[in-house]
């Protein structure tokens, strides 16, 4: 079997110069994939809420969802390393609640790290974590899970304050000892001034291109969802449009008679008395 990258892997390759490549993934079949193509890490994010299970935001997730989820995509991993966000309200109460659920998530779920989304104020948390042995990925900017105190999916760090504060929960973040950041629709040069200041490895999404990596929710590059148009996302295939025609030709095929054909058919030739239908 095949090692998992290790955040020492990771943060080695930000030493190196070298962009780590993530995505989500919720079930077995797309680990699968995503592990073949090379990526570094996986996150079963808690964007499934949306993407899985078709709610608004992110705030309904439970920790048995992340679980369930956890252990299908951790079956197809060999290579990359599995990140799995703890959702909302699963530890921001008090450290021995993070402690449990972080728990949970690498003994049931064999997470690699847990991800948490804040600064400063969860920096008890992340060390207390850190201490017992589980790594931890830090999410600052948009956090989806404090969407309703920032008021929608909105662009953070704009003023000098917010900048400063972003920073300075980076550096909290760091010695508090996560081992990565993902920073989610932040300006450009806030991210590239945050990932020159750390050494552990920041991630963007929608903060430009200096950041040590990137993201993007499976669903969304692979165009599953063309009504999802945030400035931020490339489209790298259109499977919206490839699945509905597929669905489309089989049920074509399944109404004219055609599908299935006598090669995905058992038995040979057609029995005489059915043979009168056709
Ligand atoms: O839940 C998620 O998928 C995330 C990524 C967008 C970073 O947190």
């Amino acid at each position: 079997m095949q090692k998992r990258k290790t955040v020492l892997d990771l943060q080695k390759m930000k030493a190196d110069n070298q962009k780590i490549v993530m995505t989500t993934a919720y079930d077995f079949s797309m680990a699968q994939l995503v592990d073949r193509a090379g990526v570094d890490v996986v996150l079963v994010g808690d964007s499934l809420g949306m993407v899985v299970q078709g709610l608004s935001d992110t705030i309904s997730v439970t920790i048995e969802d992340m679980i369930y989820h956890a252990k299908c995509v951790d079956r197809g991993l060999e290579r990359a390393h599995l990140v799995v966000d703890m959702p909302f309200m699963s530890y921001q109460v008090s450290v021995e609640q993070a402690l449990r659920n972080a728990g949970r998530l690498m003994k049931e779920g064999r997470a690699d790290s847990v991800k948490l989304e804040g600064g400063e104020k969860i920096a008890p948390q992340v060390d207390a974590l850190v201490s017992a042995g589980c790594p931890v990925v830090g999410h600052l900017g948009l956090t989806p899970q404090s969407v309703n105190t920032l008021g929608g999916y909105r662009l953070q760090g704009r003023s000098i304050q917010a900048r400063e504060k972003l920073k300075k929960d980076a550096i909290v973040l760091e010695e508090a000892g996560a081992s990565m950041l993902v920073l989610e629709m932040v300006p450009t040069s806030l991210a590239l001034e945050i990932s020159e200041m750390l050494s552990i490895p920041t991630i963007g999404i929608g903060a430009g291109v200096y950041c040590d990596g990137q993201v993007l929710v499976c669903n969304d590059l692979l165009g599953m969802n063309l009504s999802f148009t945030p400035r931020f996302l490339k489209r790298f295939a259109n499977l919206e449009e490839d699945i509905v025609q597929a669905f489309e030709a089989y049920i074509v095929e399944v109404r004219d008679g055609v599908f299935p054909a006598p090669e995905h058919s058992f038995g040979g030739k057609k029995p005489k008395e059915v043979a009168r239908l056709y």
